[in-house]
């Protein structure tokens, strides 16, 4: 063991820890993939959001009509004033309580354009979001901070998304609004104008900022407000109950909770009120210089002004003034949402190792209308993906039958963000059809040696063969839908027991003999018969169905893995939960359940390991023993005394 220990250093450099974007990008990257995500949203329901643009838009435009309205109706009442001819006030002023009318009229559509929009949008985000989740590397989901990260880009789609999609068109609609204000008064005060859009200037560029450097808070304390959103599932969630109760950890976790929730809270309005702080100055002057103007105008005069000029002119001030004032807080959420666009834009350039892009037989996410949202695919810039073939290079099948067999060479691994390898040279081979039983202490490097077999995860250093093949030159998905296993922790379904065990191989799910061969195989059938409606019985209660035992679970997940029809069986701790006669008999069936397979047995039982042709002997992430049981009962290594021990209590 020691003499490999000088070949360790080289990789004990920590790995790097995935990311979701190299760096923070900058102030107007982010507003790119603002514009980036709104025109996405807006695909999302083409017809009602372009009838609510233009509804938008009308409703804007209807802002300089009126302004020039209610020229025309000052001037006219002035000159009846004055004692002469109205000329055509009556009907100008008709026509302004017509506009009125019609900004109400349009109103009234509006609420049902935006939730059409809002929801095609959502469910849009959603699924994008979901379809690209399922492909995400392993590590996405292993390595807390990344994960942390990662799942609140995903959980805030739905809601994040369509918000924005509001704001913008909030937006949309003060355009024309502003337009005809400025139209006004460039033909008026031209200099005014131009003092006017100076102020405003800082004023509107500032809310942006705010909402950035806002968004920057946020996402400093996303592990705090996840870890506050933990302490609170403990306290709600089924899982936890038992032991909340009995250890009566109510008062500790929710004293946690508060702890946590407010240090957050406060730090976010303390940094908000600051923001805020900062700007009212900009606020204030731009207030106080439209003012002087309104003063300036008023004293000095406009050449050859009529009443309505100045009704005009003053109206355009206040106008403006009410106006980029009312969008503070859109821009704001709008500045928010360019930080929240940039993380979702690089969520989804994440590259996608597991979901079929490259396999003809899974499909890709063009099908659905996702594919705007995921588009990008590989850019491979994440620095999340272990090292993988070229992008560019055919992925072969996985060898069908397996012939020769699985090779490791001299494999490394180190979980990304950690300086431990959990695998440091691991080198074996399991003939075809043969199989091999994988012990050694906890946290030895078995459940991970699997992860790679299955090419969950892809070796840092060294090789994995199936056939002579190097497994980064295998589509994954082939090589999955070759392997069949059954994990340590396995999943518990709240589907009904025969979906339980079908999703083994989703396809062949109706073939009612080949669920009942795996379900006998896993010594499954006597829960079958207890169950009310059978192989259609819902479990899980998350769902309203019915929770099996803890060994009884494990028998589905068992007879899961065996429905498929796989060159490669896995079975990590297949038995650690069964009562002694169902251990025994999945025992006395392995050779059975192996035959035909190339397999792989992870099992602290060592009486099971007796059952494999070859039992490789894992510490501290190498090979320390290797051979048939009886070989390494007779050297009297480290195998030798885990069986003594074990056998010990037998006796
Ligand atoms: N997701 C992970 N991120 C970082 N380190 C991990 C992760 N999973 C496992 N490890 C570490 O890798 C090493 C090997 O873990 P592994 O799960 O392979 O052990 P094991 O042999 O299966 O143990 P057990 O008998 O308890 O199942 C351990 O030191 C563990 O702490
Ligand atoms: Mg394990």
């Amino acid at each position: 063991m020691d003499a490999r220990t000088d070949t360790a250093p080289a990789i004990l450099a920590p790995k790097p820890a995935p990311r979701l974007q190299e760096r923070r990008p900058g102030r107007l990257r982010m507003l790119l993939d603002l514009a980036w995500l709104l025109g996405a949203l807006l695909r999302a329901a083409p017809p009602p959001a372009a009838l609510w643009a233009g509804i938008a838009l009308a409703q804007g435009l209807l802002t300089p009509a009126q302004l020039w309205l209610t020229k025309a109706v000052v001037d006219g009442l002035a000159l009846q004033l004055a004692g002469r001819h109205a000329g055509n006030a009556s009907l100008w002023l008709g026509l302004l309580a017509g506009s009125v009318l019609a900004e109400r009229a349009l109103d009234g559509v509006l609420p049902w354009l935006q939730a059409t929009v809002r929801e095609a949008a959502g469910a849009r985000l959603r699924e994008a979001t979901m379809r690209k989740a399922a492909g995400l590397d392993l590590a996405a989901f292993e390595h807390q901070p990344y994960y942390d990260r990662l799942n609140r880009v995903m959980s805030d789609a739905e809601e994040r998304g369509p918000r924005l999609a509001e704001h913008a068109l909030q937006l949309l609609r003060t355009v024309p609004q502003l337009a005809g204000y400025a139209v006004a008064l460039a033909a008026l005060a031209p200099v005014l104008l131009l003092i006017v859009l100076a102020a405003s200037v800082p004023v509107v560029g500032g809310w942006m900022l705010s909402g950035q450097i806002y968004w920057d808070v946020l996402r400093e304390q996303t592990r705090e407000r996840r870890l506050g959103d933990y302490y609170a599932r403990v306290l709600t969630d089924r899982p936890f109950a038992k032991e909340v109760r009995l250890y009566g950890l109510a008062p500790y976790l929710l004293e946690r909770w508060s702890a946590l929730y407010w240090r957050t809270r406060d730090e976010a309005r303390r940094r908000a009120t600051r923001l805020a702080v900062r700007q009212r100055a900009p606020n204030l002057v731009m207030t106080a210089i439209v003012m002087l103007g309104v003063v300036w105008v008023a004293t000095a005069g406009v050449a050859r002004a009529s009443a309505g000029t100045y009704a005009i002119l003053f109206q355009s001030l206040l106008g403006i003034l009410t106006t980029i004032f009312g969008l503070g807080e859109a821009i704001k959420a709008l500045g928010e949402g360019s930080g929240y666009a940039s993380e979702f834009r690089a969520f989804t350039r994440l590259p996608e190792k597991d979901v079929g892009e490259r396999s003809p037989s899974t499909g890709t996410g063009e099908r659905v209308g996702a594919a705007v949202l995921v588009a990008g695919g590989s850019s491979g810039a994440n620095g999340t993906a272990p090292m993988g073939p070229p992008a560019s290079a055919p992925l072969g099948a996985f060898p069908r039958p397996l012939r020769e067999g699985v090779r490791f060479e001299d494999v490394w691994f180190t979980y990304p963000g950690s300086d431990r390898p959990a695998l440091a040279g691991v080198s074996f081979a399991i003939a075809a059809g043969e199989s091999v039983a994988l012990v050694g202490e906890n946290g030895a490097g078995k459940t991970t040696l699997v992860k790679l077999l299955l090419a969950l995860y892809a070796p840092d250093r060294g090789r994995i063969l199936f056939d002579g093949v190097d497994a980064r030159e295998i589509d994954p998905c082939s090589l999955r839908a070759a392997s069949s296993a059954a994990f340590q922790q396995f999943v518990r379904y709240g589907l009904t027991f025969g979906e339980n065990v079908g999703l083994g191989q989703p396809e062949r799910m109706g073939d009612r003999r080949r669920l009942e061969g795996a379900v006998a195989r896993a010594g499954a059938q006597g829960i079958v018969r207890t169950l009310p409606q059978g192989y259609d019985t819902l479990l899980g209660p998350d769902v309203g169905g019915v929770d099996l035992s803890g060994g009884q679970w494990q028998r589905v997940a068992l007879a899961r893995g065996f429905f498929r029809d796989a060159e490669l069986l896995v079975l990590d701790e297949p038995t650690a939960a069964l009562d002694p006669h169902a251990e025994l008999a999945v025992f006395e069936r392995f050779a059975a359940l192996a035959r035909g397979r190339t397999a792989v047995l992870v099992s602290h039982r060592l009486g099971m390991a007796r059952l494999a042709g070859q039992v490789l002997v894992l510490s501290g992430g190498r090979v320390v023993e290797e051979g048939a049981h009886e070989e390494l009962l007779r050297s009297g290594g480290e195998y030798a005394a885990m069986f003594r021990a074990q056998a010990r209590w037998y006796e």
